[in-house]
């Protein structure tokens, strides 16, 4: 019997990796996407192609749904009766968050307490419920944070978010349920949306590299991050939902870089290097071979309250899940621009 796999967010980023591994494994998947005015399945337009429309067993389908519609969810959980629920769903952008903080609260917090609710009333199945919890919980906590860490969220994301990963420990310890989530630290791709700091920076270093008459406007430089590969995270999500015990991991490269680190591995990737000038939200970065002004500090992409350091220890999920990330950050930068110097051809 294949198994089944219910996937929300299925048109994010990790929506993407995610199928695409599940689908290799032999899953049958169901994916719910949002109805937006504008088709906005780009990412997984080919699975659904190859394991859809031109697949003699049909294997990947698609639902229309909201995690903010408990009607839905709970009527789409109960006809497709899963084995598994990854729920990806959310208001993703920190900065976002700031502007629409009860919208985001609704998503990416309460959505997650609809499935868990769903899964709780459901007679048919034991289903197993993976939740994708964030570093941005940690907030001012200092690195390396595990899972031991104090939760100290700086945004309405994290604090959303952190609703999300205690009910979802609640509802582990008081139902039975095998709940657990992975407090997953940034991870990227050529997949990444556009509005995320690293395929934002690519995205303006090729257009520089292509056209010469870029700039990049940038935010905080001197945030620091630990960088992954979306790939190597969404392996460990399945990992997280076969071990006989829910229990929540740590998914971390352990390495962290400034932004401003990331730019100029970037450029110089693209045989650019940079000069950088002034303080603050005066800092400009230069081309050191003509002097032209390709990065500039715009305030307008500084936020209210800004999470500065996150740096992850993934000990336990290599211990117990024998996972570890297997692409580096500059195999990641590589991977990144190839795929948009093909993309602005
Ligand atoms: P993403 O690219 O922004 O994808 C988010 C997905 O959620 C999209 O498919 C989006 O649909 C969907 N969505 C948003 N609001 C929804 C709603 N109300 N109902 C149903 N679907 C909704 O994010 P990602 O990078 O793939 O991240 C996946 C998950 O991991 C998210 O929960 C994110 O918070 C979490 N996470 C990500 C990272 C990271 O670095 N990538 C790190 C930690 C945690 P549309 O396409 O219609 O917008
Ligand atoms: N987006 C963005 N745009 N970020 C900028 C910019 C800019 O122009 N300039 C500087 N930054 C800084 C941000 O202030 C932040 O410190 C860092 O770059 C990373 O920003 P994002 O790429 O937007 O990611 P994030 O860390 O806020 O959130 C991502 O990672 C979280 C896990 O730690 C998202 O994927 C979240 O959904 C995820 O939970």
């Amino acid at each position: 019997m294949k198994k089944i796999a219910l996937v929300t967010g299925i048109t994010g980023q990790d929506g993407y990796y995610l199928a695409e591994f599940l689908l290799s494994k032999n899953y049958i998947v169901h994916g719910i996407k949002r109805r937006a005015s504008t088709i906005n399945n780009y990412r997984i337009d080919g699975l659904y192609k190859k394991y859809y429309e031109k697949a003699k067993v049909k294997s990947f389908f698609l639902h229309y749904g909201d995690v903010t519609d408990s009607l839905n969810i709970s009527q789409l959980i109960t006809k497709i009766n899963p084995d598994e629920i990854y729920n990806l769903a959310a208001q993703s952008h920190v900065k976002v968050s700031f502007e629409t903080p009860e919208y985001t609260a609704n998503a990416d917090g309460l959505g997650v307490l609809r499935i868990l609710e769903s899964i709780k009333r459901h007679k048919k199945k034991k289903i197993k419920f993976y939740q994708a919890s964030t570093s941005e919980m940690f907030g001012e906590s200092k690195p390396p944070q595990t899972e031991s860490t104090y939760f100290a969220p700086k945004s309405p994301y994290g604090a959303a978010k952190l609703y999300g990963h205690w009910i979802t420990k609640i509802y582990r310890e008081s139902y039975g349920i095998f709940a657990c989530s992975g407090i997953l630290f940034n991870h990227e791709s050529p997949l990444r949306g556009e509005t995320f700091v690293t395929k934002k920076i690519v995205m303006s270093a090729v257009k520089y590299y292509r056209k010469k008459n870029e700039i990049l406007e940038i935010g905080n430089l001197n945030a620091v991050r630990d960088w992954g590969h979306a790939k190597d995270y969404v392996k460990n999500m399945w990992l997280m939902l076969q071990k006989k015990f829910p229990q929540d991991y740590v998914i971390s490269t352990n390495k962290s870089y400034t932004v401003k680190e990331f730019i100029e591995k970037t450029y110089k990737f693209l045989g650019i290097n940079i000069i950088w000038k002034g303080k603050k939200d005066k800092e400009i970065g230069l081309d050191k071979k003509n002097n032209k002004i390709i990065v500039r500090v715009n305030k307008k992409y500084f936020r209210p309250n800004e999470v500065e350091i996150l740096r992850g220890n993934s000990k336990k999920a290599k211990k117990e899940l024998k996972w570890k990330p297997t692409i580096s950050l500059n195999q990641l930068v590589k991977e990144m621009i190839e795929y948009e110097l093909k993309l602005q051809n």
